[in-house]
């Protein structure tokens, strides 16, 4: 038995598959990268939900419809945010809903891009801002965290990001939103699991500290000394290796080609690509014996600092496009009928007999 339960195979899905060794990501039958800066973030949640939520009209108005009525919901608790740490202010908030709300699935969505800017904004002490239901969710999730406008290609390239992070088959937050889902919890219950899943550092949380890293190298002429000396320390390089991963995540391309295509972020991309490189040369060397490559997180730290996102946003944002995909695990699980209760090894010590 491990204690990361690696190979287990815990649920049956239709939504995703994560092909470790080839290092391709499946989403409802189709590669990322036919999806990721192809379609909508909405039209790939109704795709990711087909057969299993039915959206109210078209998935933009629907979920647009979720931000408004979230937003009624959640702005009289913005009071309470000043000086919570973003993803903490955003569980707050979810945990706010009520299970027992009416499409609670484009609700869920909708509650999880007005958190996410309503948690930011409120950190720094400064009010939300009302979704515009009409526009396209990245947009509106960009122009709500920074209540300001927002350009096309600003839009295009988180619409990329929310489409990229969608889903990914059953990784920890996954894996604990179906667990509360098999409960018959409720649903928003089964999202506000999945995000504390999320925050922690070996998890959604790297990719702030990538930023930190990248600030500690300092310059690329430095990285390689910094990393073995980060290694030497027994210190994670945040934004390399992954449990399934044998190869480079898919998605770090997809990132690393929206990133590029923003304007003005060509030292930054240099200076990551050296870093990014000396780190593959020094855990070759030393982890031999373990193939480690780059991850998600290591390009959605460049793409959301070039978004102007603060980097303890990083994960809020993460909550905000994975939701779309605890919801479709949570109602798959639920549809299963069976809750999920594994079992322990007893390895303490017995009573004593009695005499
Ligand atoms: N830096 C240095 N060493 C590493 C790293 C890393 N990023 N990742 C793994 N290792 C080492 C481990 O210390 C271990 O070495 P050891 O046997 O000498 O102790 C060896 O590689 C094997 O570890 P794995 O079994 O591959 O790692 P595991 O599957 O338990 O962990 C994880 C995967 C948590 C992602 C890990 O690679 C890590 O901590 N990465 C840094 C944090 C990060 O980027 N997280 C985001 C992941 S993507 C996502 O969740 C969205």
């Amino acid at each position: 038995m491990t204690t990361g339960l690696d190979d287990v195979i815990a649920a049956e899905t239709v939504l995703s598959h994560v092909d470790g060794e080839a290092g391709r990501l499946i989403v409802r039958g189709r590669d990322l990268e036919e999806l990721a800066g192809r379609i909508a973030y909405e039209d790939a949640v109704a795709l990711l939900w087909e057969g299993l939520v039915s959206l109210d009209g078209d998935p933009r108005a629907a979920i647009g419809r979720g931000r408004e009525r979230a937003f009624r919901l959640l702005s009289p608790l913005a009071p309470h945010l000043r000086g919570l740490a973003p993803v903490e202010g955003m569980r707050l908030l979810l945990a706010a809903l009520p299970d027992a709300e009416p499409a609670q699935a484009a609700l869920a969505v909708g509650a999880a891009a007005v958190a996410a800017a309503m948690a930011v904004r409120g950190a720094q002490g400064l009010p939300p801002v009302a979704p515009d239901p009409e526009a396209g969710h990245a947009a509106d999730l960009l122009r709500m965290l920074r209540g300001g406008p927002v350009d096309a290609s600003e839009a295009k390239a988180l619409d990329t990001y929310l489409v990229t992070i969608l889903d990914h088959g059953l990784n920890a937050s996954t894996f604990t939103a179906r667990v509360v889902a098999s409960t018959e919890a409720g649903l928003l219950s089964a999202v506000v699991a999945g995000l504390c899943a999320l925050k922690g550092p070996l998890h959604g949380g790297a990719p702030g500290p990538v930023l930190d890293m990248l600030d500690s190298i300092g310059g690329a002429d430095r990285a390689e000394e910094w990393l073995d000396a980060a290694i030497a320390r027994n210190e994670r390089l945040m934004g390399f290796g992954h449990r399934v991963y044998r190869v480079r995540d898919p998605r770090a391309d997809v990132l690393k080609g929206a990133v590029s295509r923003l304007k003005g972020r060509d030292n930054r991309i240099a200076f990551a690509e050296a870093v990014e490189a000396a780190a593959l040369k020094v855990l070759a060397r030393r982890k031999p014996g373990r193939r480690l490559d780059t991850n998600v997180e290591f390009y959605t730290a460049l793409l959301l600092e070039a978004l102007g996102v603060p980097r303890e946003g990083f994960t809020p944002l993460f909550g905000a496009g994975r939701t779309a995909g605890w919801v479709a695990h949570a109602v798959e699980q639920a549809k299963a009928g069976r809750i999920i209760r594994p079992q322990s090894r007893y390895v303490g010590p017995w009573p004593a007999e009695a005499a």
